[in-house]
This record gives C-alpha cells, sequence and structure tokens, in this order.
C-alpha cells in the first residue's frame, strides 16, 4: 500500500460508490479527504463512515452557487490540494424516443455542465504539478441502447479533459480520465431502473465483457489513485477499467 500521508485530495461524488471506495483508500493510506454528494442523509451516512480525518459536504453539482461555495470551502481549509477527483455522474436507461427535454437537462446538467464548472473553480486550488482525474465511462466510445444522453454527456467530458490538459500543462498540472466499464456499484450508474432491470443489466456486463465478470469499485480506485499520483508522465488519457470491454477483443474458442 503507498503512503499518502501529508496529500490532500477532493473527490465530488465520494459519498457511495466508487468515489467512496477511492476515499477509503486514501484515508486508509493517510491522505486528508474531501468527499460531496447531492443527498444530505448521505453525506450524513458517508460522514460517519469515513470518519475524522474526512469531510463529507452537501454540494450539488448541478449549482453553480454550490460549486463556488465548495472552492471556497476547500480554499478556506485545506488551501491547495493535491488531487481533485471530478467523479459526479447520473444515467437513466432511456431509448432516444423516451428521452424528454426534462432527463436530457438533467444528464446534461449533472454530467457536463458539473464536470465542467467543478473544474474550472476548482483547478485553481490545485498545486503546481499535482492533478485532475474525471470518471468518464466506456459508454462514451460505445453504442449501448438506452444510454444516448449519457453516452453523449460523457463524451463532452472526456472532450474538455483534453482541452483543460493542455491548459494546465504549463503549471505541471496532469489532466486524465479513468473510464469504467461495468463496476458493481450500489446503484451500478444507472438510476431510476426496477429491481428485475437492474438484474438485466448486470447479467449483459456479465456476458459481454472479456473478462466475464463486473469490475470491483477498488479496481476503479487502483486506477484513479495511478493517474493522481503514479503516472508523472501521462496526461490527456483516458485510462478504460472494463475488464477489455472497449477493445474488441477476441477469446479463444
Ligand atoms: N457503476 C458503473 O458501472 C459505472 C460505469 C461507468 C461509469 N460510471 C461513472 O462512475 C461514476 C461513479 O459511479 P457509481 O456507480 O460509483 O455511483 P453513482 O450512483 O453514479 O453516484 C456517485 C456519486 O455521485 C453523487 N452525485 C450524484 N448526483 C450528484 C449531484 N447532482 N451533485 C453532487 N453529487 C452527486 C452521489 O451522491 P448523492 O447520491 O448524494 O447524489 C454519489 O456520491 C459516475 O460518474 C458514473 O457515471 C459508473
Amino acid at each position: 500500500m503507498k503512503n499518502y500521508q501529508g496529500k490532500k485530495v477532493l473527490i465530488t461524488g465520494g459519498t457511495h460508490g466508487m468515489g467512496f471506495a477511492t476515499a477509503q483508500m486514501l484515508l486508509s493510506a493517510g491522505a486528508e479527504v474531501i468527499v460531496t454528494g447531492s443527498n444530505e442523509q448521505r453525506v450524513a451516512v458517508a460522514q460517519e463512515a469515513l470518519g475524522k480525518e474526512a469531510v463529507a459536504l452537501r454540494s450539488d453539482a448541478t449549482s453553480m452557487a454550490d460549486i463556488q461555495a465548495l472552492a471556497a470551502y476547500v480554499k478556506a481549509h485545506a488551501g491547495q490540494v493535491d488531487l481533485v477527483h471530478i467523479n459526479v455522474g447520473f444515467s437513466l436507461l432511456e431509448l432516444t424516443a423516451a428521452v424528454t427535454e426534462e432527463s436530457y437537462d438533467k444528464t446534461f446538467d449533472i454530467n457536463t455542465k458539473g464536470a465542467f464548472f467543478t473544474a474550472q473553480q476548482l483547478s485553481p486550488l490545485v498545486k503546481d504539478g499535482g492533478a485532475i482525474v474525471f470518471t468518464t465511462s466506456i459508454a462514451n466510445t460505445s453504442g449501448y441502447a438506452g444510454m444516448g444522453t449519457y453516452s453523449g454527456a460523457k463524451a463532452a467530458v472526456s472532450a474538455f479533459m483534453k482541452v483543460l490538459a493542455a491548459e494546465l500543462a504549463p503549471r505541471g498540472i496532469r489532466v486524465n480520465a479513468v473510464s469504467p466499464g461495468f463496476i458493481s456499484t450500489p446503484t451500478m450508474g444507472v438510476s431510476g431502473v426496477s429491481a428485475a432491470e437492474l438484474a438485466q443489466f448486470e447479467a449483459l456486463g456479465n456476458a459481454i465483457t472479456p473478462m466475464k465478470r463486473h469490475g470491483r469499485m477498488e479496481e476503479v480506485a487502483n486506477a484513479v489513485l495511478f493517474l493522481g499520483f503514479e503516472a508523472t508522465f501521462t496526461t490527456a488519457a483516458e485510462l478504460t477499467v472494463d475488464g477489455g470491454l472497449s477493445h474488441r477483443l477476441t477469446l479463444p474458442s
């Protein structure tokens, strides 16, 4: 286990799922961690679970006022941070014919607008030589039925990541993304689905992933920490953590 003593990390969308797993991994290695979520109750549960070395804050990624308040909090309490992990995400399983203006806007507000303005407001607080890691999705380069708005929203995040990598290179700040495939998290990354639909979605993941299983949250956390701290000559990269799913592998018969 690496030692992250003295490192300061902000994880947006860190109150459950893979962001929470990343926070736990960092805390057990000595880092100071701030996590955010939009739901007051889940923020309180995360604070209790992460303990006093962590701070869990309610901050809605769709609200510019909340993002600015988050930046002000980080500036006042941490000064500068070594890593900002922009992990908030939201997806519905919704065929194009069923998409409404409301669901389109919600998906783009949370995934795209939230990621963009979080990066804009927080990047001045990243130390020179530090890092930003976004969470995208392999959906952004695939064609999964029912994931049109989500795929488009995450593809935009991938584009933002590359531009920010160029803009922050003069400060030695590396900007990358982790791109998960099917990962076992409490929500599986999808909202508003029935238990049966979720089970079907899970079965699909196991069937089509070359490694024939879901990824674990810790496996994504490992990739985030690699990009954040170890990959010192890597910027503008999107690292897939997907059991080979996005790489057109042909398995032996
Ligand atoms: N699980 C997968 O298989 C998978 C695959 C590919 C990509 N991803 C992406 O990976 C990331 C993490 O996914 P996950 O499955 O671990 O968990 P998740 O259900 O997507 O939630 C992750 C976090 O985002 C927070 N969040 C959601 N909306 C928010 C908002 N408006 N403002 C602030 N925080 C918000 C949640 O807190 P609250 O509940 O309090 O809002 C939670 O802390 C997401 O970006 C997701 O799109 C997931």
